[in-house]
C-alpha cells in the first residue's frame, strides 16, 4: 500500500526539539528524541516521496545519506520557523512532529551567568516563541498556495476534567491544520521509547474525503505510526 503513495511529492518533516539558548554554555531544551519524526522521513521516503527533514535536538541519528531525504540541522525555534518558512511553504505535505520550545529566555546573556556573593539568585524571564505550525496554516490562506496537507502534533496527558481527545480535538481547530497526531503521554509513555499509542484526528474539512473511522487509533512501534500518519496524509 505503502509504495508510490507519495511519489514525486515534497514531504517537510520536522523532528527533534529545540534548544533555546540562555548563555554560551546553558539553554532550556526539551526531551524529544526525534525517532517519531525521523520514523515519518523514512516512512515519507518509502512511500515514494522527495523528503527534507528539519531536524532540530535529536538523541537518535539523522538519517545523513538515506535515500530520498535531505537532512537541515537547527537548534532554535527561531531556526526552525525560518527553516519551516522557506522549505515547508513550497512542500505538498510538512509534519510538523518536532517538540517546539513554546518560551525562550527573554535575554541572551553574552557572558556565563556566575554565582554572586550578594545572595541574590537570578530570575530567568521567558517570551514566547512563535507558533510555527499556526504561522504556517496563516501564510498558506494569505498567499493562497502551500502544503495541500498540514499535520500538527500534540502530547497530551488529560486530566480528571479533560478527555485527550477532546483536548486534541480542540488544538486541530485551533491550529487550522488538515490533520491532528495526538501522543498520549505521561509517566514512561511515548517520550523515547520505541512503542506509541496514537490518535489521527482529521479537521471537518477532510473528513468527508476519508472512508475510515475518524479519529484512526494506531498502537505499536513508531515506525507503524509513522506509516499510519503517511498513509491518511496521503489520501
Ligand atoms: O500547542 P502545542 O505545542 O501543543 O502544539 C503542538 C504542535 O504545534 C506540534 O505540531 C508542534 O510542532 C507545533 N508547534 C509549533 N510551534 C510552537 C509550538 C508547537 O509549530 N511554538
Amino acid at each position: 500500500a505503502q509504495n508510490g503513495l507519495l511519489a514525486g511529492r515534497r514531504v517537510v518533516v520536522t523532528a527533534g526539539g529545540t534548544r533555546e539558548p540562555l548563555d554560551p554554555v546553558r539553554y532550556l531544551g526539551n526531551r524529544s528524541s526525534g525517532k517519531q519524526g525521523v520514523a515519518l522521513a523514512a516512512a515519507a521516503a518509502a512511500a515514494g516521496a522527495q523528503v527534507h527533514l528539519i531536524a532540530g535536538i535529536m538523541e537518535v541519528a539523522a538519517p545523513e545519506g538515506a535515500a530520498g531525504i535531505t537532512v537541515e540541522r537547527v537548534e532554535t525555534a527561531e531556526e526552525l520557523h525560518n527553516a519551516v518558512a522557506s522549505a515547508g511553504d513550497e512542500a505538498d505535505l510538512l509534519l510538523m512532529a518536532a517538540a517546539v520550545a513554546d518560551f525562550r529566555p527573554a535575554d541572551y546573556t553574552e557572558a556565563k551567568i556566575k554565582k554572586t556573593e550578594d545572595g541574590v539568585d537570578p530570575v530567568i524571564h521567558l517570551q514566547r516563541n512563535p507558533d510555527i505550525l499556526s504561522a504556517t496554516v496563516r501564510r498558506r490562506a494569505e498567499r493562497g498556495t502551500g502544503p495541500t496537507v498540514i499535520v500538527g502534533f500534540a502530547a497530551e496527558t488529560g486530566d480528571a476534567a479533560n478527555d485527550p481527545l477532546d483536548l486534541a480535538q480542540a488544538k486541530l481547530l485551533r491550529k487550522g491544520c488538515e490533520l491532528l497526531v495526538l501522543n498520549r503521554v505521561g509517566e514512561g509513555l511515548v517520550f523515547g521509547q520505541d512503542d506509541t499509542e496514537i490518535h489521527i484526528l482529521a479537521s471537518f474539512g477532510v473528513q468527508g474525503l476519508l472512508g475510515e473511522a475518524d479519529p484512526l487509533h494506531v498502537t505499536g512501534s513508531k515506525q507503524e505510526a509513522a506509516r499510519a500518519v503517511v498513509e491518511r496524509a496521503g489520501e
